[in-house]
């Protein structure tokens, strides 16, 4: 080092600022220039190196919200389009959590809320405006939470709306909570809202990913199952409005959750001519990680 004072970046650092270029930095300390070039050219190397590394600190990044995991026996439910809803499906839910003990928790996988008002269609459904659709809300919000402990409620395309029309400018829990403000702050902290559009849930039988995906597809269960195998996970869907259950190349268990909506209350099903597939209601049970589907097929009773 002494006969080589170049490889010491502070000192080459220095003989740029007494300095300037290689041959004055050459010519002051006996060195010839394109040795001096060549050290000049690994030390400014060098520097670049270390700016790159320093831009971590310069632009941190928040870290991302932490995602929501259940654990323990619930009632996965999604699509409810208040107030688009069939309340005797509802009351039926409610029934079948009873019957079979499934009340510490009811998941609701989007699509709670159906903010037509706040749509970009301008024909609006008069029966199902704003003011009827969070009284509604509220109100059956406040009746589940009589049943289930809690209720898990995640971002479907529907509930954002609001959000949107916000600007994006808050969080999603917030933008939800601002539509309920009839709701006790007591019965509120039972409400717990994601802002992601889904859900892990851990079971026995490995982990679900419960997701109001924003991907459409005309063909029932073709959704779930694909997501099955990118995420290594079984998937319980929703957002698609089809119902049913079946495994993914990998093994995994795919649902399509169907929803609590009503398709006959839904005006823009029946004012305009479409190839939507009919909308089939459901939604699921999960006990010790199996999934059961009581529209489908009855509901063997559980061991307590
Ligand atoms: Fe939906
Ligand atoms: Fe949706």
């Amino acid at each position: 080092m002494e006969n080589k004072p170049y490889l010491d970046d502070s000192w080459m650092a220095e003989q740029i600022l007494r300095h300037g270029d290689s041959t004055s930095i050459g010519e002051a300390n006996g060195i010839p220039a394109r040795t001096i070039r060549r050290y000049l050219k690994r030390f400014r190397d060098r520097q670049a190196q270390l700016s790159i590394l320093n831009m971590e600190t310069q632009y941190p990044i928040a870290p991302m919200a932490e995602e929501l995991v259940l654990t323990g026996n619930g009632v996965v439910s999604s699509d409810w389009h208040l107030p688009l809803t069939d309340y005797k499906l509802a009351a039926r839910l409610v029934q079948t959590a009873i019957d079979h003990g499934l009340t510490d928790w009811l998941l609701i996988v989007g699509d709670y809320f159906n903010l037509d008002a706040m749509s970009r269609f301008d024909e609006k459904q008069e029966s199902a405006g704003l003011s009827v659709e969070l009284a509604a809300a509220g109100q059956l919000l406040e009746l589940l939470l009589e049943v289930f402990g809690t209720i898990y409620i995640t971002k479907g395309n529907h509930d954002w709306r609001f959000l949107g029309k916000l600007g994006f400018k808050l969080k999603f829990e917030k933008s939800i909570k601002m539509l309920l403000p009839d709701i006790p702050d007591e019965k509120m902290e039972r409400i717990i809202v994601t802002t992601y559009d889904y859900v892990r849930i851990e079971t026995p039988s490995g982990p679900w990913h419960c997701a109001h995906t924003s991907q459409y597809s005309k063909i029932p269960m073709s959704v779930p199952r694909e997501l099955c195998d990118i995420y290594g996970m079984h998937v319980a869907g929703a957002h698609r409005h089809h119902h049913g259950i079946t495994t993914s190349k990998g093994g995994y268990m795919a649902v399509e959750l169907g929803g609590l909506f009503d398709p006959d209350k839904a005006h823009y099903l029946k004012q305009y001519t479409n190839t939507f597939p009919k909308w089939t209601p459901g939604w699921m049970l999960l006990y010790e990680g199996m999934p059961y589907l009581p529209m489908l097929s009855p509901v063997p009773p559980f061991a307590s």
